[in-house]
Parts: structure tokens; C-alpha cells; sequence
């Protein structure tokens, strides 16, 4: 048994073209829908994008780490995804299939590689839905409560969080809750619209970004008139732009800000999980109506308008407000309260904007999770179909939808929605997502020297170099992150192992081809 066996990429491709008829034939579900344009390809990527990310945590970057610095992790954050968005540009356009980057590193490094990132892209796609489901209830339960001045009684209080995680009573004291029912419910909601089709999910997703990306740019657009220079400028004793990043400080017993470690740099490891969900485009592949063209407008547009967004967005909220002030976990409102008030209008005003905003940021978590749950049915379907994973394969005889991968999708974010503190999965999404992004950036200089002929209809300029690059500035912001978050990372891992040792190996269907022909069956 060979663990580093590797798909052959022709073959990976002819599967893909002959499936939807294959499957017509063996009277399954007739395969995926090819449905998608390049502009619904390019507003699921903003759908995945703009989410707790820029709603949430950017405060605590500034506040904590760079102060008006952050718009340069922004740029850092930015330009680290270039990298891996131009080589999952090229993979998509060239291996244009479901499994995305698990699909790619069976092609490039073999079946255990491409089983350790499948298993490790459930943690970028379904603990990333857990973790922003999450996200979602926090700012549900703001909205009805603070914005709207909804009181409830103290046993809903306890069903908005889970059980390790503190709520305030009306009381003012503190207990644990019990279950996070909005994150729940927002799961299984996302789940059954993905059930129901990718055209449906795609229609959702286009609504929900229009209304997300009007709210942006209306932060925006308010804002950047009443920015103030004295909020911007801390570090007078610096020349030019270099005035945003507050000079090297000791903080509570650490140092903070500065260019480096507990500054700028560490912002950028804390930013960078705004930027997760581009590469969820290029799950999509086998339902886009022409993958090899549209899928890198996708990735690329989408990552492209985000970064312009996420930019303009850290410029106004450290412009208005003092960065110290924006350690809170809803500082976009923040910002609008005070952008409001330098504006000199009305309380009812400012209501109206803050519940704008709480509104803009609670779809837009939703097209997140709904993204974000759409890329891991699609991975486990490629898993599935490749013998790795049981059942998933099945798609649905009249939605097209991966159905079976949905269902169980669906019941383990609830599940995990329900229970899980964000705090423990937000690190463990980051870390499997760069993981993935490592290897995705080594895969293009590796396939361009071993399949040098493949068509490439999108090619990264320097593949080398971006390759490289990537990988490294990847692996780099990984090694920033806490050992907890490694220590886990490797137990998730260690699980894998087990499942792949124990079903994987020997069901897949790579293994058994090479079996049956190296040990021919006598006649
Ligand atoms: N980028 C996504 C977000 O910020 C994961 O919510």
C-alpha cells in the first residue's frame, strides 16, 4: 500500500466532466448543477468574507495590538492572501473540481497529505461556521436587547450562550449558560437552504451581500468626513504613515504595539481570519457554469474587494474613535455611535444607524456560515467520492445538492454551535486555514514542474517565487499562534489519523485500482 499514492490530474479531470453522465446512468442523482456566473462566483466569495472578521475583531487588533496600525496588518493580512489567492487561482482554474485544495494535494503530494488537509479543512469551513454562528447569536441578542430594549427573562438569557461561557442576568450577576439556541437555529436554517439547492443558496447569498456591503459602504461613506488626525497620528516622534503605530509600549507586563511581535505584525495573525472564505469559491467548481474562467475572477475579485473594504473601514473606525476605546465585541458600532454624535445628530438617528449596522453585520454573518458550510459539504463529497469518507457522495435526485453531506453538516455546527466557546475555535479555524494555504502555494510550483503541459488557463506570474512566498509568510503567521492552538491542531489531526487508518485506506478507490493492478486476479 503506497500512503503517497497520487491521483493522476487527467484522470482527476475526465472523472469530473464524465460524472454528471456517469451518475445519469447508475440512476444516482445525476451529479452537481453547473449553475453559477463569475459574478455569483465573486459575491459567494464576499459572502464569506465580510463577516466576524471585520464586525468584531478588529477592535481588539487595535485596541490590543497595532492602534491605527491596523490598516497596515490590513495590508499584510492582504497580501498574504494574495499569495494563496493567486495559487487557489491557478489550482481552481486548472483541477476545477469539487474538493478544492484536498483535491489539489492528491494530485501534488499524494493520498495521506490530501487526506490531512480534507480532515483539517473541516476546521476552516465547519468550525468556521461554528465560530461565526456563534458571532451571529452575540449580535442577535445585542440587537433585540440593547438596540431594541427587549428584556428577557433569565432562563432565555442562559439559552444565548453555552455552557462555558459567562451571560449577565437581568440581575447584573454572572452564570454560565446552557445553550446556544440562535446558533442552533441559524445552523440548521443555512443547512436546509443549501439542502434545497445552489441556485437557491447563491439567490440568498447575492441578497445578503448587497445588503452587507451597502452597510460598509455607508460606514465609510459617513465616516471618513469627520476623522479625526489626533486619533490617527499617536507616534508624533515617527515620520509620515509611520505615525499610526503607537510606539513599542509595556502593556500589563507585555510589550505592545510597534512594528512587530504584539503590534502591527501580531494584528495581522489576529485580521487574517477576516479574510478566510475566498478560497471557499473554489469548492464551488464543479457547479460553475464555466470554472476555468470564472473561478479565479472569484477568488481573486472577491479578495480584492474585500481588501479595499477592510482598508478604508480600519482607516474611519480609528479615525473616529481612540483605539484604546475599541476593545469591544461590536466596534463597528461603536464607530457609528460616535460618527453620529461628531456629527451632531439626533439620538433617534443614532438609533437607526446602530440598528443598521447591527442588521448589515447579522446577514453578514449569515452568508458566511452559509458559504462556509456549502465549502465543507462540497470537500466531504470529494472525500466521499474518492472512497476516504462514507455516504457523502449522494446527491440529491432533484436538488442536485450534496444532500446526505448537507444533513450531517447541518447537525454538527448545530451541534457544536450550541455548546462550543468561540473563543477555543476561532484560533483552530486560522490555523487550519493556513495550513491549507501552505500547502495549496507549494502545490503550484510542484505541479508546474511535474505536469508542466497541463493547461493553466489562469498562470501566477513567478509561480516560484508566489508559491514560496506564500507558503512561507503562511507558515510564519501559523507560528504565531498560541501552542494551545498547535497542541489542538495536532490532536484534531491524531483523530484523523485514526478515521483514515481505520476506513480511509482501505476504501479508497485510488488504492484499490493500484491493488488490482499490481496483484491482477488469476484466471
Ligand atoms: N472571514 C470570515 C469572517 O470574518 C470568516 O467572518
Amino acid at each position: 500500500m503506497n500512503l503517497f499514492a497520487k491521483k493522476n490530474l487527467r484522470q482527476i479531470l475526465a472523472d469530473a466532466s464524465d460524472e454528471n453522465i456517469a451518475e445519469h446512468a447508475a440512476g444516482g442523482g445525476g451529479g452537481l448543477a453547473r449553475t453559477l456566473t463569475a459574478f455569483q462566483l465573486m459575491m459567494l466569495g464576499i459572502g464569506a468574507i465580510i463577516g466576524a472578521g471585520i464586525f468584531s475583531l478588529t477592535g481588539t487588533a487595535a485596541a490590543n495590538f497595532a492602534g491605527p496600525g491596523i490598516v497596515f496588518s490590513f495590508v499584510v493580512g492582504g497580501v498574504l492572501c494574495a499569495f494563496a489567492g493567486l495559487c487557489y487561482a491557478e489550482m481552481a482554474s486548472m483541477i476545477p473540481v469539487a474538493g478544492s485544495a484536498y483535491a489539489y494535494s492528491y494530485a501534488t503530494m499524494g493520498e495521506l497529505i490530501a487526506w490531512i488537509i480534507g480532515w483539517d479543512l473541516v476546521l476552516e469551513y465547519a468550525f468556521g461556521s461554528v465560530t461565526v454562528a456563534a458571532a451571529w447569536s452575540g449580535y442577535v441578542y445585542s440587537l433585540l436587547h440593547k438596540t431594541m430594549g427587549i428584556d428577557f427573562p433569565d432562563f432565555v438569557v442562559r439559552l444565548t450562550k453555552g455552557p462555558w461561557e459567562e451571560v449577565t442576568l437581568n440581575s447584573g450577576d454572572k452564570v454560565f449558560g446552557l445553550w446556544n439556541v440562535p446558533a442552533t437555529l441559524v445552523a440548521l436554517l443555512v443547512s436546509s437552504v443549501l439542502y434545497r439547492g445552489i441556485k437557491e443558496s447563491a439567490s440568498l447569498n447575492n441578497i445578503i451581500v448587497v445588503v452587507k456591503v451597502a452597510i460598509v459602504l455607508s460606514f465609510i461613506g459617513l465616516g471618513i468626513g469627520v476623522i479625526s488626525t489626533d486619533n490617527l497620528f499617536v507616534n508624533p516622534a515617527a515620520t509620515g504613515i509611520a505615525q499610526l503605530v503607537p510606539p513599542v509600549t509595556e502593556v500589563a507586563g507585555a510589550m505592545r504595539y510597534g512594528w512587530g511581535n504584539g503590534g502591527v505584525l501580531t494584528g495581522a495573525g489576529v485580521v487574517f481570519f477576516a479574510y478566510i472564505g475566498f478560497d471557499a469559491v473554489s469548492t464551488t467548481a464543479q457547479e460553475a457554469k464555466n470554472p476555468t474562467r470564472d473561478l479565479p475572477i472569484g477568488i481573486l475579485g472577491s479578495l480584492v474587494v474585500c481588501t479595499v473594504l477592510y482598508i478604508l473601514v480600519a482607516l474611519v473606525l480609528t479615525g473616529v474613535v481612540p483605539y484604546k476605546e475599541l476593545g469591544v465585541p461590536d466596534p463597528i458600532a461603536v464607530g457609528i455611535d460616535r460618527i453620529v454624535d461628531l456629527r451632531g445628530w439626533s439620538v433617534g438617528a443614532k438609533k437607526l444607524f446602530t440598528f443598521g449596522v447591527k442588521f448589515g453585520a447579522i446577514s453578514g454573518l449569515t452568508s458566511v456560515i452559509l458559504v462556509m458550510m456549502m465549502g465543507q459539504t462540497r470537500v466531504f463529497y470529494a472525500m466521499s467520492k474518492d472512497g476516504l469518507l462514507p455516504w457523502f457522495s449522494a446527491t440529491h435526485p432533484i436538488y442536485k445538492t450534496p444532500h446526505v453531506a448537507t444533513i450531517v453538516t447541518g447537525i454538527f455546527v448545530a451541534l457544536c454551535g450550541g455548546v462550543m466557546p468561540m473563543s477555543l475555535v476561532g484560533e483552530l479555524v486560522s490555523i487550519g486555514t493556513l495550513l491549507a494555504f501552505v500547502l495549496v502555494c507549494l502545490g503550484v510550483p510542484i505541479l508546474r514542474h511535474t505536469a508542466p503541459d497541463l493547461p493553466r488557463p489562469f498562470r501566477v506570474p513567478g509561480a516560484l517565487f508566489v508559491g514560496l512566498a506564500g507558503a512561507g509568510s503562511c507558515f510564519w503567521v501559523m507560528t504565531g499562534l498560541p501552542r494551545d492552538t498547535w497542541l489542538r491542531l495536532i490532536v484534531w489531526l491524531i483523530i484523523g489519523f485514526a478515521f483514515y487508518f481505520g476506513y480511509g485506506r482501505h476504501h479508497s478507490t485510488l488504492q484499490r485500482a493500484q491493488n488490482a493492478t499490481s496483484n491482477p486476479s488469476p484466471r
